[in-house]
């Protein structure tokens, strides 16, 4: 007999893309049910089916709470932890007074280690399940997080932050050690368990070319890896990306000029794109992450979503914690939204969910395994309590459908609202 487990409540789920097939691509049952079996989801239906079919099954009844893949944070700083919501100033100047500093202490294993668990467990109390992380230029900063999340045995991605010029000294790598660092990680840490390395230069004002080409050639050498890095944040730092390469067409030319753009590249932000960047990444296919409580709270502008959506860009979202002011997925959704009013769209509940699971789990490349509540795929869930304050209680009692039951949660809601997070089959938050 096998260790079965069965969540009770609303499901969702999806079965194709909302963004291009409308609302109707979700899949809702007000009284569904999710069969976990050995870490993975054996089975999504009817609540009552699953129960009458598996009457061994340990059931955890979630009553009216919505059950759904967990939310999965494509783009975030672990080490930016304990400076999140620092206050003022723009991109550089931040990087500068709060966030190198911060950076720098991680050459202490045991603040690493620190920071790593205190930030696993207060995402996991938000209810994401997998992030995709920077980590900071020393290796061990790398070690303490993968060790953390295989301890956990969590989903993750992250690699060493690599920084060979316009940083702090105590933060600089060479073209030679950014390779050679990012190598032996990445041959230790990249497919073992659930954890995949990401090379990772910061960006292109932080390295020289002879950096980029290093790390450019290490992604050749490994190209199911993915690659992170930012691109077009803000109107200085493209400037300032303009005056280090004269030579290159523009920013996403300097990552290209060095073998830092593929599918699967992840490039954070990319408000002020020009429209070659524009077509070249859509060319490509590589992941355009938006992180708009960061793009906000740092002043950088406002990402046009359904434009990019109409090019056939692949889109993920992001905290990019601590430029980000939450770890919360939904506060993350909530500034999507309203971000996307800003620029004229109304971004329909249906979409704004998909893309904190399915589609960051689509521009990791790991659609297949997470981002979805299906049969075989990872048991990575959050339930989520649509009553959880009585501002939403008020507003989801006069809901009609799940998407006026559930749009107030995401406006509102916040750790509050995360009744259970399961992680791998097991329940890492709640119960
Ligand atoms: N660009 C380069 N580094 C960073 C960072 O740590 N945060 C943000 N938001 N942008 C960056
Ligand atoms: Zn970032």
């Amino acid at each position: 007999m096998t260790d079965a487990t069965l969540l009770l409540g609303q499901t969702l789920s999806y079965s194709a893309d909302p963004f291009t097939d409308g609302p109707g691509a979700a899949r809702h049952d007000s009284a569904g049910g999710v069969l976990i079996e050995a870490g993975r989801v054996a089975a999504v239906g009817h609540g009552a089916d699953l129960r009458a079919a598996h009457p061994w099954a340990r059931v955890v009844d979630y009553g009216d709470a919505l059950i759904m893949a967990g939310f999965i944070d494509a783009h975030a700083h672990y080490p930016q932890t304990a400076i999140i919501a620092s206050w003022g100033k723009r991109l550089i100047d931040w990087l500068t007074t709060y966030t190198f500093p911060e950076e720098a202490r991680f050459a202490d294993p045991g603040h690493a280690a620190r920071i790593a668990a205190r930030y696993l467990d207060l995402t996991t109390a938000h209810g994401t399940t997998t992030v995709c992380s920077f980590c900071t230029s020393h290796p061990g900063s790398v070690d303490a997080f993968m060790a953390e999340a295989q301890a956990r045995g969590q989903r993750v991605v992250a690699g060493k932050t690599c920084m060979d010029r316009n940083a702090p000294d105590a933060l600089c790598d060479s073209a030679r050690s950014a390779y050679d660092d990012s190598k032996a990680l990445l041959e230790k840490w990249h497919g073992t368990g659930r954890l995949s390395y990401a090379i990772t230069p910061r960006f292109a004002p932080t390295s020289t070319p002879e950096q980029l080409a290093a790390l450019g050639a290490l992604w050749a050498e490994y190209p199911d890896c993915l690659m992170q890095t930012h691109l077009c944040e803000q109107t200085e730092e493209i400037a300032w990306v303009r005056s280090l390469y004269p030579q290159a067409r523009d920013y996403l030319d300097v990552y290209e000029a060095h073998g830092l753009l593929g599918a699967r590249g992840l490039y954070g932000h990319v408000i002020h794109l020009s429209g070659r960047e524009r077509a070249r990444l859509a060319e490509v296919g590589a992941a355009l992450i938006h992180c708009p409580t960061s793009n906000a709270f740092i002043g950088s502008g406002l990402f046009d979503m359904a434009a990019r959506v109409a090019e056939g860009q692949h889109l993920g979202l992001a905290t990019d914690t601590g430029g980000g002011s939450s770890f919360s997925m939904l506060r993350t959704m909530a500034a999507a939204y309203e971000i996307g009013q800003l620029s004229g769209t109304a971004l329909h509940p249906a979409p704004l969910l998909w893309l904190a699971t399915c589609g960051s789990a689509r521009a990791l490349h790991m659609q297949d395994r997470i981002g979805n509540l299906a049969a075989g795929m990872e048991a990575d869930i959050v339930v989520l309590d649509l009553a959880s304050t009585p501002a939403t209680a008020q507003a989801a009692a006069r809901a009609r459908d799940l998407w006026e039951a559930v749009f107030p949660t995401i406006m509102m809601g916040d750790d509050r609202a995360v009744r259970a997070t399961w992680i791998s089959g097991r329940a890492a938050h709640g119960a």
